[in-house]
């Protein structure tokens, strides 16, 4: 039996590398991250510990930005067992992010029909066992990797591995939970072993998870919005609503652009009367990162 790789319209059809030049400019250096890692806004980072049980269950703990310096942070990452995400490159590393979306463009013009409207990054550093859990991004997604090596592994986008309900409950922000999985997805994953130099992209919401394998990590996370994409999650997030109030909404995957930029109107209209309330939980941070401990993370001092 053949999957169809996704439940998206867009060009992308299948995960695939394509070359990128980040690297060479100098941009994952310890040096060049120890300075970032100095002046990045504290209220930028995203610090995550994750453990999976043999179902491949995972669990979550999350970490305060702590009081430690560039460089010990850094060696904190690739000694431990960290997830650090800063986000908004595009304000926090401006020099980066231009030559990100340099390679962009190039990524872009290999997919005719494939026009980016906004563009977003998060600067991944991550620690050599760190694994990201299943989940989707309501987003196109290139992982412009500079350092490391890792697997990344992406399933089909079908009902099955993406069922329409979860995509709303995640784009009307409803849970923090992602996607149901289960082992037995593994058959059907498309696996992409990640060397530096090499960008991978995937089609539109196709669910992914990722390894590292045995090497401090380093990867600019570029998402980025089309009027296809745009239309969906629109759709998605008034379905939500609607499920919300005891309808039973058509799936998206069967709407045409009429339907799909009209639900889009509608969930300008919704949000802005805040028709639902995120429900994400508030996290409370469990530890800070520390250079000699294990996992790298700490206790959190007052
Ligand atoms: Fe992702």
């Amino acid at each position: 039996m053949t999957h169809a790789r996704t439940r998206y319209s867009g060009p992308i059809t299948e995960a695939r590398a394509h070359p990128h030049s980040l690297v060479e400019q100098g941009f994952a250096t310890d040096e060049a991250l120890a300075a970032v890692l100095d002046r990045y806004p504290a209220d930028l980072f995203d610090i995550n510990l994750y453990d999976y049980d043999d179902e491949g269950q995972v669990s979550l703990r999350t970490g305060a930005r702590g009081r430690l310096n560039g460089g010990e942070l850094l060696e904190a990452i690739q000694q431990g067992r960290l997830w650090v995400n800063m986000r908004e490159v595009e304000t926090g590393w401006p020099e980066l992010w231009a030559a990100a979306m340099a390679e962009f463009g190039k990524v872009q013009s290999a997919y005719p029909g494939l026009r980016a409207v906004r563009n977003a990054g998060q600067l991944i550093l991550s620690s050599p066992k760190a694994r990201v859990p299943y989940h989707f991004d309501a987003a196109g997604v290139v992982l412009f990797h500079m350092r490391g090596r890792k697997r990344v592994f992406v399933y089909p986008g079908d009902e099955a591995h993406l069922p329409e309900r979860n995509m709303e409950q995640v784009v009307a922000r409803q849970t923090t939970e992602e996607l149901p999985y289960v082992l037995a997805f593994e058959q059907d994953a498309q696996v992409m072993d990640l060397e530096p130099g090499q960008a991978l992209t995937w089609p539109v919401y196709a669910p992914h998870r990722v390894e590292n394998l045995d090497r401090f990590c380093v990867s600019l996370s570029m998402d980025f919005q089309t009027w296809p994409s745009r239309f969906r999650n629109g759709a998605l997030y008034t379905n939500a609503v609607l499920r919300s109030r005891g309808a039973r909404p058509r799936m998206t995957d069967r709407m045409a652009t009429p339907e799909l930029a009209a639900r889009w109107a509608a969930s300008l209209a919704l949000k802005r009367m805040g028709a639902l309330k995120s429900r994400l939980e508030h996290f409370e941070r469990e530890f800070e990162p520390e250079v000699g401990v294990a996992d790298g993370a700490g206790a959190l001092r007052a």
